[in-house]
């Protein structure tokens, strides 16, 4: 692993390790784009982490044109010059070189066509300010976002840009804004970019181009972060399922170069990260890998790699930006949004916790850490998420798993391995119980034998089907992923009540899997309800008529319901993840650091 703790320079800058923090929205500036101390707090905790170069995320260098987000940060006018400077001074404690992403959104759809030559040279004076904003403020250097999609990206793209005159597609306006930054702030202050070395659209920039762009640009510009342009975001925003470091190839053909050329996208073990500095870039981006795990380097650093809370890719951070437009959260770091000191407790307490799903975990955790008597009862080690990994393409949640089962073993918690009854916590005279029983499949149809079955007996393999006709009862995002995996070997179908299937879903992942399903040929059909049943067929009713579907078996995904089998009179009793309603890892491991926070 030393490969990724050696010093590389940018620009005669220093950066002590391989490692970028790369710019990552998280909607924690206020929607006037002044800094909060949320935000101060988010950076400071990954700089502490020992990250080599921390980029802050998409900052607006055209307001309101260029906006790119509703909680974007400003950086367009000197109005914004103290927050960055306190931003800056609040680093400087730590090891990290810092920058910052100058973004202007563009006009994805229209393209630059438009644009008249006076006012592109006017948002060139743009970047130019935010950068001198950027450099006065003390940031060692700035990055332009010239990719995904966004106004650098457009003037490259052919996509985007038809123009005829000299800002026709190619990297004149790159070079002008790095041209325009270098007269404030002088050559010796380095600017790096986000380029977008392949659009992955059809007429767009293609990677021999975009090595040709690059190798035009390192004349200009201190480093590189080989990227994707303007094709689909789930390329660059990729689900679980994507290889690690599957588009680190990007930067291997983009090299070499006189300057360094740093690889993104689902870096997340450590050996994956030395094998790509060993051939393929000279930096690597640790995007999400530094939102689950802040400590990531340190970890690597001193051996402790079992440690690492490994970024399983469940998209919770790309629904609350992108989706919902709210303050980024993390489905398995819940201090993100509160990047707050875990205090020990004034009293140690006895806690008994039953259920070792994620919610009980987590509690277990953090209530051990506080310097609780823990006891932890549960009769399957990581619950829930042991089923959760089953269906294709999920094993990532093992890791998970895995972190617990590592992190767990550092404090002295009492371990019962067996099904909790009411008696066992009783004889321990706890101080407070906390129930993380889980949840337990609905079946709301009659439970015909040989006929109808549960999607976890199919996730767990306890029954199999090979060439059969199976209809999977329930569209949520279980019922989909059991179709997924019994689509492997079957005809299947699913029927779901609701307009939509997997609804909630983040819409990255979701468009994945619904393609996946398309691809292995599953039927859907939705507005549908089955109105009766009997062996070997279905009567489902949609649009008010009825038809019949002739199938060898019904896999019932209807979803689940809160399980707790007892409750503790006389002590505080807290029922947290799904046996306080049924949801997913993110409330599940945030209810557990929550109530374990304040016992
Ligand atoms: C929630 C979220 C917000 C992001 N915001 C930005 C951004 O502001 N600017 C940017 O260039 N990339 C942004 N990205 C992309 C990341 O910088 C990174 O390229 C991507 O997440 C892949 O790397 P990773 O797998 O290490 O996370 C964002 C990604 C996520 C998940
Ligand atoms: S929310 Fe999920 S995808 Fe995002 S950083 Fe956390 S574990 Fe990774």
């Amino acid at each position: 692993m030393h490969e990724i703790f050696e010093p590389i320079e940018i620009r005669k800058i220093e950066i002590p390790n391989r490692a970028i923090f790369p710019p990552l929205s998280t909607n924690f500036a206020r929607d006037d784009g002044h800094l909060t101390s949320l935000f101060l707090r988010h950076y400071e905790r990954r700089a502490k982490g020992g990250v080599g170069l921390l980029i802050a995320e998409n900052s607006c260098i055209s307001y309101p044109e260029g906006k790119h987000g509703a909680y974007e940060p400003r950086i367009d006018s000197w109005e914004f010059y103290d927050d960055w400077k306190k931003f800056v001074n609040c680093l400087k404690k730590y090891d990290s070189r810092t920058s910052v992403e100058l973004t202007h959104e563009g006009w994805k759809k229209k393209g630059v066509d438009f644009l008249s030559e006076e006012k592109i040279w006017k948002i060139i004076e743009s970047y130019g300010r935010a950068g001198e904003i950027a450099c006065k403020a003390g940031f060692d250097m700035v990055e332009i976002q010239g990719a995904h999609g966004l106004l650098v990206n457009q003037f490259l793209s052919q996509l985007t840009n038809h123009r005829s005159d000299s800002w026709g597609p190619g990297i004149k306006f790159a070079v002008e804004i790095r041209k325009e930054i270098a007269r404030r702030c002088g050559w010796n202050f380095p600017v790096t970019i986000r380029l977008a070395v392949d659009d992955f659209r059809e007429g767009g920039i293609t990677l021999e181009e975009g090595k040709r762009i690059a190798n035009a640009l390192q004349d200009d510009y201190d480093m590189i972060q080989a990227d994707i342009g303007l094709g689909p975001k789930e390329l660059r925003l990729e689900p679980m399922p994507f290889p690690q470091g599957w588009r680190a190839y990007l930067a291997e053909k983009v090299r070499p170069l006189k300057i360094p050329v740093a690889a993104v996208g689902m870096i997340r073990e450590p050996d994956i990260a030395a094998e790509i500095l060993r051939s393929k870039a000279d930096m690597i981006a640790l995007g999400r890998t530094l939102i689950a795990d802040p400590d990531w380097l340190i970890k690597v650093r001193e051996g402790r790699i079992g440690e690492i809370r490994k970024c399983i890719g469940c998209s919770e951070c790309i629904k609350a930006r992108h989706d919902e437009d709210t303050q980024i959260r993390c489905g398995i770091n819940p201090q993100v949004g509160r990047e707050i000191e875990i205090k020990r407790a004034a009293e140690r307490k006895r806690i008994a916790i039953v259920g070792g799903g994620p919610a009980g975990l987590e509690a277990a955790r953090i209530a051990a850490m506080r310097g609780h008597e823990v006891h932890l009862f549960y009769d399957e080690f990581g619950g829930t998420l042991n089923l959760a990994k089953l269906p294709p393409e999920k094993e990532k949640i093992q890791w998970l798993i895995d972190y617990y089962s590592q992190e767990l073993e550092k404090y002295d918690i009492e371990m019962h391995k067996k099904k909790a009854l009411k008696g066992d916590v009783l004889d321990l005279e706890p101080h407070a119980v906390i129930l993380a029983t889980g949840s337990k499949p609905l079946l709301p149809c009659p439970p015909l034998r040989n006929f109808v079955y549960l999607f976890d007996e199919v996730l767990r393999g306890e029954v199999r089907f090979e060439n059969k006709r199976i209809v999977v009862g329930g569209g949520g995002l279980v019922g989909c992923e059991t179709a997924n995996l019994l689509a492997e070997d079957n005809e299947v179908a699913i029927v779901e009540m609701l307009p939509e299937v997997a609804m909630g879903m983040e819409t990255l992942s979701r468009k994945y899997l619904l393609k996946e399903l398309e691809g292995k040929g599953v039927k859907i059909l939705t507005n549908t309800r089955i109105v009766d049943l009997g062996r070997g067929e279905l009567i489902v009713e949609q649009d008010g008529e009825q038809h019949l579907i002739e199938a060898d078996a019904l896999v019932a995904a209807f979803g689940s319901k809160p399980y707790v089998p007892f409750r503790i009179e006389g002590i505080p009793n807290y029922i947290i993840g799904d046996a306080k309603g049924v949801r997913n890892i993110y409330s599940a491991v945030n209810e557990g650091f929550e109530i374990a926070i304040k016992l």
